[in-house]
């Protein structure tokens, strides 16, 4: 088949009979008309599956040149120094909050002292579970703080309330692409001492005005997060990223996610700084294997170069994906004025509509609403449901009321609410979002509006 090929002529003719399938067998369309309107989708063409392809053709299989590439890729665009993949976004916080343990950190006081077991980290809970799950994990203990609606943020005016001589950080993500108020929390960081982790696995792209300018989220804070399974903004299946300008914090997240070794010689590469076998660590023997000097109790949490391959083609587009985001959003928010009105009544009345945050531009990942007083949350997304039109909560609603939380709920320690938790409660019971992704057609944001406006029209 390959006679009197050269290796890489034999590549390219496989490279673009992938792209030739791919263009055949994928993307054939969706029933604008009358087929299913998913919250999210993936959207890629022979661009992700030719790399993918050609990951495969290597085999290089762990970490590799893609991994590199998106690696240095991914902070350009963000305008952050470092930037680690990793194979998750529930990895991605994890690696993020425990970054923050590490004993590299000072032991002293404010800023630059690690958390300790017991220490405290103001967060919310009307979010995605695995945004508190590592400072459970750890045994430090998660405060909690209600959320504004329709801005599905952390309230900053409890942040004072919340603090005691225990916190440590603020770990909160940005809601559905609406940035939390980052002024305030960046303030009362700096004030208090105290770490910011931004999850921004639901806002890549999101920007926000501090005082010095705009800032992508995710790198306004000490580190930031991003989550690349499927539903988000980009994708390469499964897939993460964490990063930092700070040098130590990024060298702290290496080593963590890379089984806790102290060398930085990327896999199946060698002595890169020349010194493997001439220093002292721990009680070790003088000159013992660098290569495998721990200074961290580490995991493996290292993304495979097929996954890289395909967010390198992903992020060529992401510019383009978070424009239609934006045009999205815009057009069902209008559009669903005008079809309430069709029906003699105003979306505003029934519907609270969501609202982008002062000094923000966001990256939309969803459309999120809440039915007012008198409108059933249930009917309204029930029959949005039988219109085929997939809705989705806003994650845990509540995530104090979880299963999960049981023990603690019973026990009462091991995490606090500061204030109350009104509003996280009518996210739980009122709320719900449907999706904005870039692969919708007006038609399909037609077909939207009109059955939420339906659905939610007084009878
Ligand atoms: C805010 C937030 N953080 C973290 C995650 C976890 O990302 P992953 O599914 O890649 O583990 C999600 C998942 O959707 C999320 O919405």
């Amino acid at each position: 088949m390959f006679e009197n090929m050269t290796e890489q002529e034999a590549r390219e003719k496989i490279l673009e009979s992938v792209r030739c399938y791919c263009g055949k067998y994928h993307n054939t369309g969706r029933d604008e008309e009358t087929g299913r309107i998913p919250y999210a989708s993936r959207v890629y063409d022979g661009d992700e599956m030719s790399n993918l392809v050609d990951s495969a053709l290597e085999f290089w299989l762990t970490a590799g040149r893609y991994s590199e590439e998106f690696e240095k890729e991914f902070s350009a665009y963000l305008g952050v120094r470092y930037c680690s993949l990793v194979n998750s976004g529930s990895s991605a916080n994890l690696l993020a909050f425990m970054a923050l343990t590490s004993p590299l950190l000072s032991d002293g006081k404010g800023r630059g002292r690690r958390i300790l077991p017991g220490d405290e980290v103001i967060t919310v809970a009307a979010g995605f579970p695995t945004t508190v799950a590592p400072i459970v994990q750890y045994g430090a203990v998660p405060v909690f703080i209600d959320v504004t609606v329709p801005g599905y943020n952390a309230d900053v005016s409890i942040l004072e309330d919340a603090l005691s001589d225990k916190t440590r950080a603020v770990m909160l993500a940005h809601t559905l692409g609406n940035p939390f108020d980052l002024r305030a929390v960046s303030e009362f960081c700096s004030r208090h001492g105290l770490w910011l982790i931004e999850d921004n696995c639901d806002s890549l792209g999101s920007r926000y005005e501090m005082e010095d300018g705009w800032h992508y989220t995710g790198t306004v804070g000490d580190i930031g997060t991003s989550s690349f399974y499927p539903p988000h903004h980009m994708t390469m299946g499964e897939g993460g990223a964490v990063y930092t300008d700070d040098p130590l914090l990024n060298k702290i997240i290496r080593s963590l996610r890379d089984w806790g070794r102290d060398c930085v010689c990327p896999s199946g590469r060698d002595n890169l700084c020349g010194h493997r076998f001439d220093g002292q660590y721990g009680e070790l023997p003088f000159g013992y294997d660098h290569k495998y000097v721990y200074s961290h109790f580490g995991y493996n949490l290292k993304a495979t170069d097929m996954q890289a391959a395909v967010g390198c083609a992903q992020l060529k587009k992401f510019p383009v994906f978070v424009e239609k985001r934006r045009a999205n959003f815009a057009y069902l928010y209008d559009r669903l004025h005008k079809e309430a009105k069709k029906l003699g009544y105003d979306i505003e009345e029934r519907l609270m509509l969501p609202e982008a945050s002062p000094h923000s531009e966001p990256s939309w990942f969803g459309f999120m609403m809440t039915c007012r007083d008198g409108v059933s949350r249930k009917s309204v997304v029930e029959a949005v449901e039988a219109a085929g039109i997939q809705t989705r909560a806003l994650f845990a609603g509540n995530l104090t009321k979880h299963p999960c939380f049981d023990e603690m709920r019973k026990s009462g320690r091991g995490y606090r609410i500061a204030g109350g938790l009104d509003n996280t409660d009518l996210i739980m019971n009122s709320s719900f979002w449907v999706g904005v992704y870039p692969g919708m057609t007006e038609k399909m944001l037609d077909r939207m509006a009109a059955a939420i406006a339906h659905a939610a029209a007084p009878c």
